[in-house]
């Protein structure tokens, strides 16, 4: 539609409205607005009348008209923040789950035919945050695809236990095959701190020889409302989870870039709360922060695109780690809230992760970049 027949278009409309009563409007408006037409060529006035009140209607006192007024307190309940929910990331380790196994595996490589660019074989996947939860059990489902892994964390000691577990795990699932063994690795990092950041990738590339994917689950959650948020926790926890995505997937990428491969790619483990607000524990820095990897997971897929890496992010929704365990357990009652607020009614396990890492670090994604899968269970 070109400009002029635009304006005619807004001038017929302005006429009509102008000269129709909106519907159920009764002659004598409470309140009575004007406004001056669009149409710069005609000085004509509009009339807009509000909707008067209909105290007979019993659904008014539920409708937007009714805020302010008749709002109490059961209205919007359900979907607000409690600032007296406070939860602190515990500063020892210790509080949360102790040592976890590694899944049991589904036995056997070979035993189900899969569609081959899903395999990692002959690929190294980094998963930082890999000691424990969310990370852990991506990092197997990685081996269990064939590639080889290194575990990079706080908890050094932890990511060896692991190492070792899942290569005993993988050689009791894959009896016939001994001379195939997966090569597992642990290392120490605080992703939040550049220089211990540059390290751990040269250790890693030393031992490995070679960087293909990149996992980054290092990450935390704390609840404090916003207006009492200890500035120097909302710095931690922004350091650790977009800062330290930030600084592994840069450091990686320039190791994929010297390689010069056409494979590389990057999953950033994010949160439905990038996307919407969780309620009712308050947690704005975390959702902004998980906001900010879901979009640089974009803007960094965007950045290098010439150079074959892609970037993608996954956004889980509620998921049975070490760490929600310890919420619920200190507040049970919040698993209620949680699932009547998921649609499919409960919340989802670590395992329910594996796939969706697997598709978008493999082959089977190679011409998906910029993306955020939710996994939310709706
Ligand atoms: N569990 C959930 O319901 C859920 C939901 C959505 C998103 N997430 C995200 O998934 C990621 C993993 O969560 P999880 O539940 O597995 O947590 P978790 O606490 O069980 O595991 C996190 C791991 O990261 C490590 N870590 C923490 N700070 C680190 C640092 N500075 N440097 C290196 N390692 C560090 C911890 O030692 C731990 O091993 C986080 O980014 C979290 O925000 C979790």
């Amino acid at each position: 539609m070109n400009t002029a027949s635009t304006l005619r278009l807004l001038r017929h409309t302005s006429s009509r409205l102008a000269a129709r009563p909106a519907a159920g409007v009764t002659n004598t408006p409470l309140v009575k607005t004007s406004a001056r037409l669009l149409n710069t060529t005609s000085s004509q006035r509009i009339t807009h009348s509000p909707r008067r009140k209909n105290d007979s209607d019993p659904y008014h006192k539920v409708s937007t008209d009714a805020t302010g007024t008749s709002a109490g307190p059961h209205e919007g309940s359900a979907s607000r923040t409690d600032r007296d929910i406070i939860v602190e990331y515990p500063d020892d380790e210790s509080e949360l789950a102790a040592h976890q196994p590694p899944l049991r595996g589904r036995g056997g490589v070979h035993f189900v035919r899969t569609l081959p660019t899903f395999s990692l074989e002959g690929r190294t996947a980094v998963v930082t945050g890999g000691a424990r939860g969310l990370g852990l059990v991506m990092g197997q489902a990685l081996v269990s695809s064939g590639a080889d892994l290194a575990i990079v964390d706080l908890n050094k000691e932890e990511g060896e236990k692991q190492a070792k577990e899942l290569v005993e795990m993988f050689r009791r699932e894959n009896p016939d095959d001994p001379e195939v063994v997966p090569k597992i690795t642990a290392h120490y990092c605080d992703v939040s701190d550049p220089e211990s950041v540059t390290e751990c990738i040269g250790e890693i590339v030393d031992k490995h020889g070679k960087i293909d994917h990149l996992v980054t689950s290092a990450g935390f959650t704390e609840n404090f409302a916003a207006e009492i948020y200890p500035y120097d926790r909302m710095k931690k926890l922004w350091g650790v989870n977009v800062d330290g995505t930030y600084l592994f997937a840069t450091g990686v990428a320039r190791h994929l870039m010297d390689r010069n491969i056409t494979h590389g790619s990057i999953v950033f483990i994010g949160s439905m709360s990038g996307a919407i607000v969780n309620v009712p524990q308050p947690q704005a820095p975390y959702n902004a922060a998980k906001a900010a990897i879901r979009h640089l997971a974009a803007s960094l897929a965007v950045e290098w695109a010439h150079a074959h890496i892609r970037v993608n992010c996954i956004s889980p929704g509620y998921m049975l780690t070490a760490l929600t365990r310890k919420i619920l357990d200190d507040k049970p009652e919040l698993n209620k809230t949680w699932t009547s607020l998921i649609p499919v009614g409960k919340m989802g396990s670590p395992e329910d992760l594996q796939g969706a890492v697997v598709y978008l670090l493999s082959d089977a994604s190679r011409y998906v970049t910029g993306a955020d899968l939710r996994v939310d269970g709706g």
